[in-house]
């Protein structure tokens, strides 16, 4: 039998999100049928709902969230109904040629749900990232949900899903920091301040963060911080050398998405330092660079697709830091919020006043 409830839908680009009826299958073979307890809204929404991802217009948003498994389909061995999980939007699939080449945190062919959650009228929502979790039900891949440890409230565990675990795995997984090295995160949103928590634990002698906004200074110290830059206050490339003896910083952290912050996270490193790219540019940005800068200065220019994870090894891990009091989750939830409250919650996002608005269901 079919359920239904009501989903967070954007139906056309730039259009306010609206609050809609959704009707949800009952899992097929590979499938779980999860009930959401609670679900972050990422920035990544608000991209879908600007038309910068793609056009598979309308959209079930929400995709940073926790909950407990309601239902299994066939062929599901390791789930089983009232497990709590937190949502994954990469699922390895192990057969593909990166599973294959042994490097699973790339995988190429993500398994998701086969069947679509659909409006009352019978049109296919296309999920955000393939889970769609501003919903009170939703259907997933078996694979895409990953065993927690319950004490962790679903406000936090759900923040693993995607900004927490994109920012802290692009210092940790991607960027690779190693102890004493240098770090400097443009962009302290949820992503950049994880990247910031990840740093720190990884032991970063400094790191150095950078915004617009100086609440959000104030915030990343919270982090782990041990230096800020107002980017409106100057040039940060020069105010980040400064901080460094003049040399810039061993990894440059980009965590806004945009051509002027990479650039700048491009010329604040040292020489043969790694660029770690995870803010989501537009589709329409370019980037112009002296094609010799990219050779004289060397090193590694990297991209981290939610931050290098593997969900079953990095979600257990982080919450078990949690739990030990290692990293700040509590932190990054700047409110809770009705599952009404998402469009509010965007407007609040872009004026810099959260880190993370989180709808409770
Ligand atoms: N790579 C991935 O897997 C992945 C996963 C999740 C999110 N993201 C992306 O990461 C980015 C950040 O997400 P978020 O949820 O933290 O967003 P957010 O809007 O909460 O944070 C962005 C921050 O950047 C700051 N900022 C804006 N312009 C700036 C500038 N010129 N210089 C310095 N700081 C500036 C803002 O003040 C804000 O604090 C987004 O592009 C999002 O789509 C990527
Ligand atoms: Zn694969
Ligand atoms: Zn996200």
């Amino acid at each position: 039998m079919p359920h239904e409830t009501k989903g967070v839908v954007a139906r056309a680009k730039g259009e306010p999100v609206e609050l809609l009826d959704v009707v949800v299958p009952d899992p097929g073979p590979g499938e779980a049928l999860v009930r959401v307890q609670a679900s972050g809204v990422c920035h990544t929404d608000l991209h879908y709902r600007e038309g910068a991802i793609n056009d598979d217009f309308p959209f079930l948003l929400g995709h940073e969230a926790a909950g407990v498994v309601e239902q299994v389909g066939e062929a599901v061995s390791d789930l089983e109904p009232g497990d709590y999980v937190v949502l994954a939007w990469r699922a390895p699939c192990g057969q593909c040629r990166s599973c294959r080449r042994g490097r699973p945190w790339y995988c190429f062919d993500s398994r998701h749900e086969a069947q679509p959650l659909t409006l009352a009228d019978g049109t296919p929502l296309t999920p955000a990232l393939g889970i769609g979790a501003f919903t009170e039900l939703t259907l997933i891949g078996a694979g895409g949900a990953v065993k927690v440890d319950p004490r962790a409230r679903p406000e936090v565990a759900g923040l693993l899903g995607c900004g927490v675990m994109a920012g802290w795995g692009a210092a940790v997984n991607t960027g690779g920091v190693q102890r004493g090295e240098t770090v400097a995160v443009f962009g302290c949103g949820g992503v950049g301040d994880a990247a910031i928590a990840g740093a720190t634990m990884a032991g970063a002698s400094k790191v150095i963060a950078v915004d617009i906004d100086p609440r959000k200074l104030e915030m990343a110290r919270g982090f782990g911080a041990t230096d800020t830059v107002d980017a409106t206050a100057g040039d940060p490339v020069e105010a980040i050398r400064d901080l460094t003896g003049g040399f810039g910083v061993d990894v440059a952290i980009e965590a806004v998405g945009r051509p002027e912050t990479y650039e700048q996270a491009f010329y604040a490193r040292d020489l043969a330092g790694r660029v770690v790219l995870v803010g989501v540019p537009d589709p329409s940005m370019r980037i112009d660079l002296p094609f010799i800068e990219l050779f004289g200065r060397g090193g590694a220019l990297k991209s981290s697709w939610y931050g290098d994870c593997l969900p079953s090894r990095d979600f257990p891990l982080l919450i078990d830091a949690y739990l030990r009091g290692q990293l700040d989750l509590d932190a990054f939830v700047s409110e809770t919020i009705g599952i009404g409250d998402v469009e509010a919650a965007f407007g609040k996002m872009q004026r810099g006043e959260v880190l993370r608005s989180v709808v409770v269901l």
